[in-house]
């Protein structure tokens, strides 16, 4: 055995230039807890733990004695092993440069460009372009998006990091498309003029000049060691012993069959993609793991008579590369497997898991909805098999796909290489895959299909076919292909293919991962596209014989995506008699940016061990309602390392939190209403034994009637919250009499994750004296978590504090659930008497935490038939879970704010909670309107479909008059609305446009283009003074220096950043004498809650407010010496006994909404903009591209214009997301599926409209602001909709074309399975349709 032979031997690798010794290395280890741990390079962040988000890349380095080449590549640290890093180089983000030597240009520039909000994505981001910059100095914009497919953002929207990336291309200021001949610099875009506005500056939001410059010969070199001891050291076997675990990685292709042989069952583990995901997620365990690393034979490349052979061990990136150089170099008919396998590759995953991955490993794992497998098999691959025994080839066909063991491996044989064999002529190969999302998603079905045909001739002489994401593994559609053999290749057999297909491809109705209908329409649809395509070829080939594709089918063959970005952002700056070191109206770089980007930017869990801390895992509940019928703690309790295990009984009298008033209890006891649901919580000495103590913890349920998930259920069961909500305007009932046309409809929206990249995170430590308990945590509401914990601890507030100094993301979901959470956590720390952490594993978090509530609209609306609304009778029901949380409010602001920009003469709108068996929905980001706007949208396109209007005539029709009067009987003064609107229209070339669109689609059948423009109103405010109020605090030092803090939480708007900037106008002084520490109940008592984008309005009013206390008092000094300098004036003041210190305070906006009369003064101002996009759809896949959008937005006076851009486009991009491609899946218990990113789909950079054009209307007084000011975190997300509106718009043009003019019921958020099912056509029409109530639904919209 190769342990016996070989010792334990130590870990060697390097660390951004230092080297690392590791004695005791744990195979079980990732780099990721190592670096951030053990080495405390807490730079590299966890955002999912497996492979999703980007959030922990590093670059690895690794030298080969072979080729005498230097490797580099991204890699996600939360996948590797570190025992597999022995003679590897990593480096992260801490050591291409800091604030303590020198920033790295890509950090610089990521920061300068505004690339950073809340900074947990930044360092990731980083990497990987840093590692792409090592490898390819001068990129191409296609190579920048690819190098940052694998990263997510959830703040930015990623034009701006975009933005930066293009700063390293060759030609900087060009997006280097010639895309249909069209290229940024080209003035007119789709031959349309673009918008010039002569009244309008557009000053650059960075500059360039002063960036330093990139300079290979400055980067860390490899380190020499590490080559000579890979030149020079004797190869031998390494073996690695952890607690629970062994590694063992042979020197040679012997010692791998050997280890092999006496360890079959131990996987080979080579990216540990696939095996790192199951271990973690599915609680897989091997005790043994093999790695081939060193094995040259299994990363060979071999051009062979026939093809490519393949090593085994080669990463998918670097296959990737190679497929592109052979088909560079051999003829287009050999190649013709290698474009197919080459086109996935473009797609599959993010480049870091690429550039883990192998071939192999894909190969090997079978994973059903694997990419390159259907090509594989189609290609007639076989591999190359060795074990002690000898070699043999196993073909890469159905059998070995469906790990049929006369086909498949031996436990004890490992795969060396895989063949490729060329295409012959008159052979043809296609790939086809439809994901969520077009990038770094997993397919929802994906296919591989081949046909041959005689020299000469179109009669079928080989077909395969294989398809993945429809059955237990890759399958393939035999038979059929069997059955037309010698047919030729024309309608006929296409309908006669698919309707064998459909026969043998069969997916039941509850087949997992749902979308059954969706998944057997894509089946036929591929093969019909397959059909075009080889249709097209042959025509290529023989123009005589064959005969040509209508012009207008030939759009099925386009694809639609592009790769490039280019933006245009206008916006007016400062006013220039504003003196000069004036920073506000500026765009001043977010004060975090730069050590964000280095990584020094300190989070929650970034903060060191305190001494003998421990660490807490929730238990929760896996039943969605049902009684408790007992839990066991004793085996978790057994489990070494475990210190304790609180119960809700352990929790006598105080097992109940109120937030809002409504109680809700910390830990389940007799009964459970979600799943998700926290019962215990276990504290151990580390966070792994905590985790596996909490998977120990046996819970005996019974399940309990009813089960309420969907907001049907909770309509039909009266399942509801008290109270409900209604507006009345007018006299609707009468109303209706009078109008030409009503129509009723209804509308679904589904929930939202918020998906921040920080996950909840909190450390409770008990300070020793007094009951003291300091509690860190990553939340918008310190003053919650202090009542919360104080509640819990039965300490008065003034013994608990709270402290943040910035949160990673939070957009609502850092509130009331983290007080829960820190109360539990700091009760563990109070009991034990040590420091306690609580971190959630990112699947942890979204299953407990919950998110945006799912509404159901239903709508009755009277119209005259010139498009005017008479009257509007409308419902709405939330799904708020089984708790009221913040739900009361929501509906409350989606009534306030259902009207959008319209005046409905006649209006009644009521509102309902739903009480579910769902984890309780919150606050996000826009808090009710988002559903609420999209509802009343719904209903206005509706209208204007009725009247045989266009949309935006519609809108125009009923937008609120100059002075007006909403529902709630507040004035609204709508100039700059229109203002907006009309901009909007002109900036967008709206009638241009639509007239191309129009011409496009006449011309093309399988792809649609649509065409939509959305007005806002956003009303600002908190309904309520009291929660408008905001305090702040600034000391003047003696040297001069200025220290400020405020109520407000840094979540990555910047708030910070623009406090600094009031503090600065204020006491006329640069930005770099004010410091700001972070928020903290012990500076600023009694906080609101930052949130409903009044964070920076308020807090800055109390800052501005604190400052003109202290100019006041030291008027007489600096009256007596002008021009002296602030440590003058403290000095004087000082020895004057005059205090250097002074709270300020707002006390917020008078603000009141009277329920019972429907009528207050809830909000203090509106917001408004419009927003234009343009896309694309493909209606054979329902794939779809976002073309270009123009957003207007009125911002007041803006203090940042780079920050506001930044909060406008961050928000639009999230409800681009929310509105198109965010689907959270429950099954029909009520289980959360989606609990991560490579479930749930958030837009990544692949989704960034192709063009974005941002324009700020010219400042307007709004006196009662800060500056003028208004609070833009939440308006932009609804803009979102616009392009829910021009998806709806192709479908409509897709129905049309079909014949099919009735009204088109689309729900939210329209993804690809809504658009190819509502493109209704043949194909749609062909496939089998399952009753419903005959089978049980993998999944239901809740
Ligand atoms: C975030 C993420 C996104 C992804 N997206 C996609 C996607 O879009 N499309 C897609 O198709 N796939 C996707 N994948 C899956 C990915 O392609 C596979 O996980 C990967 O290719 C496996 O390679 P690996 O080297 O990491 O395998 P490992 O995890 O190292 O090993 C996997 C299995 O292969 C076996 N094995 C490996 N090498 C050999 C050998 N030489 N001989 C015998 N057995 C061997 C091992 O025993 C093990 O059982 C994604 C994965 C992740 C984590
Ligand atoms: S934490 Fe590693 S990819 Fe998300
Ligand atoms: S800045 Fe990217 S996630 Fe916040």
């Amino acid at each position: 055995m190769a342990s016996a032979l070989h010792p334990a031997a130590e870990l060697l690798f390097y660390v951004n230039g230092h080297k690392v010794i590791e004695k005791k290395a744990d195979p079980e280890t990732m780099l990721l807890p190592y670096l951030r741990k053990k080495l405390r390079l807490t730079g590299t962040k966890y955002g999912c733990g497996g492979g999703g988000c980007g959030a922990c890349t590093v670059m690895i380095s690794r030298y080969n004695p072979v080729t005498k080449k230097i490797r580099h590549y991204p890699a996600n640290a939360c996948l590797i092993p570190i025992c597999s890093l022995y003679g590897a180089a990593v480096t992260t983000v801490e050591g291409i440069g800091s604030t303590h030597t020198r920033i790295h240009p890509v950090q610089e520039r990521i920061a300068k460009c505004h690339g950073t909000q809340c900074g947990f994505c930044t360092p990731g981001m980083v990497m990987s372009i840093y590692t792409l910059l090592r490898n390819h100095p001068e990129p191409s914009p296609d190579q920048l998006t690819d190098a940052l497919g694998g990263n997510l953002c959830r703040c930015t929207g990623y034009r701006p990091i975009i933005d930066a990336c293009k700063t390293f291309c060759k030609t900087t200021d060009c997006c280097q498309s010639k895309e249909n001949g069209i290229c940024c610099l080209d003035q007119e875009i789709n031959e349309l003029p673009e918008f010039e506005d002569e009244d309008k500056t557009s000053p650059k939001l960075f500059s360039e000049e002063g960036f330093l410059p990139l300079d290979p010969t400055q980067e860390l070199i490899f380190p020499p060691e590490l080559m000579m001891m890979a030149e020079k050291q004797p190869q031998r076997t390494r073996v690695f012993h952890g607690e629970r675990m062994k590694w063992i990685s042979p020197a040679s292709l012997k010692e791998l069959l050997e280890a092999k042989a006496a360890h079959p069952q131990a996987p080979v583990v080579v990216g540990n993609t696939s095996v790192g995901p199951e271990v973690k997620f599915k609680g897989v365990f091997h005790p043994v793991i093999i790695s081939p690393d060193r094995i040259e034979e299994l990363f060979v490349v071999s051009h062979t008579y026939n093809g490519l052979t393949l090593g085994a061990s080669l990463s998918l990136a670097q296959v990737k590369d190679i497929l592109a150089d052979v088909i560079l170099k051999q003829p287009e008919e050999k190649t013709q497997t290698f474009c197919a396998l080459l086109k996935h590759l473009g797609t599959l995953a993010g480049s870091q898991i690429r550039s883990m991955a192998s071939l192999g490993g894909h190969i090997m794992s079978r994973h059903l909805d694997s990419d390159l497998n259907p090509l594989l098999a189609v290609g007639n691959c076989t591999l190359n098999v060795l074990s002690k025994e000898g070699e043999r080839q196993i073909p890469l066909n159905e059998q070995f796909l469906s790990k049929c063991p006369k086909a498949d491996f031996k436990p004890e044989e490992i795969l060396v290489s895989v063949n490729i064999p060329y295409s012959r002529k008159w052979e043809f190969v296609s790939a086809f895959r439809q994901a969520q999302r077009q990038q770094n998603a997993l397919a929802i079905v994906n296919s591989g299909m081949r046909v041959f045909f005689g020299e000469g001739e179109d009669i079928i002489r080989e077909l395969s076919i294989y398809y993945g994401g429809v059955g237990p593994t890759t399958i393939c559609a035999k038979t059929s292909c069997q059955k037309l053999i010698g047919r030729p290749w024309n309608k006929e057999m296409l309908d006669e293919a698919c309707r064998l297909v459909l026969d043998e491809v069969s997916l039941p109705g509850s087949a997992p991962g749902g979308r059954v209908e969706f998944k057997r329409t894509l089946v036929i649809s591929f093969l019909f596209r397959f059909y075009l395509e080889v249709s097209q070829i042959l025509k290529k080939m023989d123009p005589v014989r064959y005969s040509s594709l209508a012009d207008k089918y030939e759009s099925a063959l386009e694809d639609i995506h592009s790769r490039h970005h280019w933006s245009i952002l206008k916006y007016q700056d400062a006013d220039p008699r504003q003196l000069p070191q004036d920073p506000v109206g500026h765009p001043v770089m977010h004060l975090s940016g730069i050590k964000h980007a280095t990584g020094e930017a300190i989070y929650c869990d970034d903060m060191p061990a305190v001494d003998q801390e421990l660490f807490l895992s929730f238990v929760t509940s896996s039943r969605a309602h049902a009684k408790i019928v007992s839990i066991d703690l004793s085996e978790a309790l057994t489990l070494p390392g475990v210190v304790d295990i609180i119960t809700g009984e352990h929790l006598d009298g105080i097992n109940i939190m109120s937030f809002l008033g409504d109680p809700e209890a910390l830990l389940a006891t007799d009964e459970v209403f979600c799943v998700g649901q926290l019962v215990c919580a276990v504290i151990a000495d580390s966070e792994v034994q905590a985790r596996r103590a909490a998977k120990r913890v046996k819970i005996v349920y019974e399940d309990l009637k009813p089960l309420i998930l969907t907001i049907e259920e909770a309509i039909q069961h009266n399942s509801f919250f008290e109270p409900e909500r209604k507006l009345e305007y007018g006299n609707v009932d009468e109303a209706f009499k009078v109008v030409d046309q009503i129509l009723e409809g209804e509308i679904y929206m589904g929930g939202q994750e918020h998906f921040y990249m920080e996950t909840q995170s909190m450390l409770a430590v008990p300070k020793g004296e007094d009951q003291e308990m300091d509690i860190y945590v990553s939340t918008q509401f310190p003053k919650y978590v202090q009542d919360a914990v104080a509640a819990t601890l039965k300490l008065p507030a003034n013994k608990v504090m709270c402290h943040v100094r910035r949160v990673g993301g939070a957009f609502g979901g850092k509130v009331s659930k983290t007080g829960i959470m820190a109360a539990i956590t700091a009760l563990a720390a109070h009991k034990q008497g040590h420091a306690v952490r609580c971190i959630l594993e990112r699947g942890e978090d979204m299953l407990i935490t919950g998110g945006r509530h799912p509404y159901l609209g239903k709508y009755k609306v009277g119209f005259m038939n010139d498009g005017r609304v008479l009257a509007l009778d409308m419902e709405h029901y939330s799904n708020g879970g089984f708790s009221l949380d913040e739900s009361l409010l929501v509906i409350e602001m989606g009534i306030l704010k259902m009207d959008n920009t319209y005046k409905f003469p006649n209006l009644r709108c009521q509102a309902r909670v739903c009480r579910t068996n769902l984890p309780s929905n919150t606050a996000l980001r826009g808090f009710g309107f988002p559903q609420a706007g999209l509802i009343t949208e719904s209903c206005i396109t509706e209208v204007a479909a009725k009247c045989g209007l266009s949309p935006e005539k519609v809108r125009t029709i009923n937008m609120y008059k100059e002075i007006d009067q909403t529902p709630y009987k507040q004035e609204i003064n709508s100039q700059t609305l229109i203002q907006c609107w009309r901009e909007c229209m002109a900036m967008s070339s709206y009638f241009l446009r639509k007239a191309s669109v129009e011409k496009f689609n006449a011309e093309n059948y399988w792809k649609k283009k649509g065409l939509a423009i959305v007005p806002l109103k956003y009303p600002i405010g908190l309904g309520s003074l009291a929660a408008g109020q905001a305090a702040a605090l600034v000391h003047v030092y003696l040297d001069g220096s200025v220290l400020v803090t405020h109520g407000g939480i840094e979540m990555g708007q910047g708030v910070h950043t623009k406090m600094i900037q009031v503090v600065s106008r204020e006491l006329k002084m640069p930005m770099s004498n004010v410091h700001l520490r972070g928020t903290s109940t012990e500076t600023v008592p009694n906080a609101n809650v930052s949130g409903g984008s009044v964070v920076a309005d308020l807090n800055g009013m109390a800052v501005k407010d604190a400052c003109q206390t202290l100019l006041k008092r030291l008027e007489p000094i600096i009256s007596k010496n002008p021009q002296g300098t602030w440590k003058d004036w403290a000095h004087a003041a000082f020895m004057e006994s005059i205090s250097l210190s002074a709270t300020g305070y707002f006390r917020g906006y008078e603000s009141n909404m009277d329920w019972e009369k429907g009528e207050g003064h809830p909000f203090e101002y509106f917001v408004f903009g419009a927003a234009c996009s343009e896309v694309e759809i493909d209606c054979l896949t329902g794939d779809h591209k976002n073309i270009r959008t123009d957003i207007v937005m009125d911002v007041g006076c803006s203090i940042n214009p780079a920050l506001d851009i930044g909060q406008i486009e961050g928000a639009f991009i999230q409800g681009m997301g929310l509105y198109t491609i965010e689907e959270l899946d429950y099954s029909p218990q009520g289980v959360l599926y989606t609990r991560g990113p490579n479930q749930y789909k958030i837009p990544a950079i692949c989704d960034v409209p192709t063009e974005l054009h941002i324009s700020l209307l010219p400042p307007s007084q709004n006196s009662n602001t800060l500056y003028s000011s208004k609070g833009l975190g939440e308006p932009a997300l609804f803009l979102g909709c616009s392009v829910f509106f021009a998806i709806h718009d192709a479908v409509s043009a897709a129905r049309q074309e079909r014949g099919l003019f009735g009204p088109l019921k689309l729900n939210s958020p329209l993804t690809p399975e809504k658009i190819r099912m509502a493109c209704e056509d043949k194909f749609t029409k062909m496939i089998p349709r399952d009753e419903p109530g005959s089978y049980v639904p993998w999944n239901i919209p809740v």
